[in-house]
């Protein structure tokens, strides 16, 4: 096992400022330079983290002192920033979605591949513990075979949202953005297919509701699974207020629901009392994309969502796009 830090680069810093502080903290992890467009944020966050900082991300690529690479720049240019760090030979992790572009997710995975490096994606929520529990009540049949699984996510963002970030209004435009699936439904989009399995066709319409948007802010589809099971996905940043998401799971034993990260129903025909402690998980297990990267590098372990698996929610929402404006259903490869 290494002994010596992994050594962190985090480009990008809207919400990659909290992945630096975070880089910046962990045990057996150092932070050693953040790079952003905007000369002051990067100024005020290296002074912050005591660490240095660039505005230009080749500078910060060149550098020998850095092992991983964390990109948070706008969705539609996770990818190619990816495969600069990855020909540059570092490893690698990007923030959701994997991109917006599936061919450019499948540009890093080959990359990747032929470097030998790691390629990551940074779900969150995939680490949490309840959410992890789930996973292994469904993968031990307590729910029997799986039927149904429905995702709701009703969520409110302002015009200024999309008109915010930077380079200004990226979240409104299509070149840079999907909506409101590919920006916040991902989340829960990958957690629906990790739950169920995976996704065999798609039948969706996404539109334009309440905001002065390129992109998309009403998302529905039908789903069917490669298990047979079914399912439906709703993703909005239209409603007023917030509605939260849930995940609600059906099989031929019980139901299971997700609510914000709770579990609030969990109830089997074969057991009165059914409860997910009976699950423990590994107190060492990575606890999150910092932690989880240092694990890999310095112990092999495999992260907890590679290229691959990343590229997976990635097809569902292009499907969901792709069904809306043809009309018909679309099979996934
Ligand atoms: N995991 C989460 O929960 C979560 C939350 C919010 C955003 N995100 C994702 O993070 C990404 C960024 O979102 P945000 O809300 O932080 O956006 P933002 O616009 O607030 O921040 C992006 C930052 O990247 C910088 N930047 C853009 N292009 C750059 C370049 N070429 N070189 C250097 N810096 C560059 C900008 O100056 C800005 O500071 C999006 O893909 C979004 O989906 C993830």
């Amino acid at each position: 096992m290494l002994s010596s830090p992994v050594r962190f680069g985090i480009l990008g810093l809207g919400v990659g400022a909290n992945r630096a502080r975070l880089a910046a903290k962990t045990e057996d992890a150092e932070l050693v330079c953040v790079c952003d467009l905007q000369e002051e944020k990067a100024k005020q966050i290296a002074g912050e983290l005591n660490c240095e900082w660039t505005t230009r991300y080749d500078d910060m690529l060149r550098r020998e002192d850095i092992d991983v690479i964390g990109v948070f720049t706008p969705s539609g240019t996770h990818c190619d920033y990816a495969i600069k760090a990855i020909q540059a030979g570092k490893d690698v992790f990007v923030t959701k979605p994997m991109d917006i572009s599936l061919e450019k997710c499948d540009g890093a995975i080959e990359a990747a591949r032929d470097a030998g490096v790691i390629l990551a994606v940074d779900f969150q929520m995939r680490y949490d513990e309840t959410a992890r529990k789930m996973k292994l009540a469904l993968d031990n049949g307590r729910l029997g075979r799986l039927i149904l699984g429905d995702l709701r996510m009703k969520w409110y963002r302002s015009q200024e949202y999309y008109e915010g970030g930077y380079p200004h209004g990226w979240r409104k435009r299509r070149e840079t953005e999907g909506g409101s699936a590919a920006n916040q439904g991902v989340h829960f989009i990958d957690l629906l297919q990790w739950f169920m399995g995976p996704v065999k066709t798609v039948y969706g319409r996404s539109g334009t509701f309440a905001h002065n948007i390129e992109t998309e802010d009403l998302s529905m589809a039908l789903i069917t699974f490669e298990n047979d099971a079914w399912g439906s996905i709703v993703t909005t940043t239209a409603s007023y207020p917030r509605l939260g998401s849930s995940i609600e799971i059906t099989g031929d034993n019980g139901s299971i629901v997700w609510k914000d990260g709770k579990i609030i129903l969990y109830e089997l025909k074969d057991n009165p009392e059914p409860s997910l402690d009976e699950f423990k998980l590994n107190p060492e297990r990575p606890r999150n994309i910092i932690e989880d990267m240092v694990s890999a590098i310095k112990k092999g372990s495999k992260v907890m969502v590679d290229g691959v698996e990343g590229r997976k929610s990635v097809a569902i929402i292009n499907a969901i796009y792709k069904s809306s404006k043809t009309g018909k259903v679309i099979e996934l490869d």
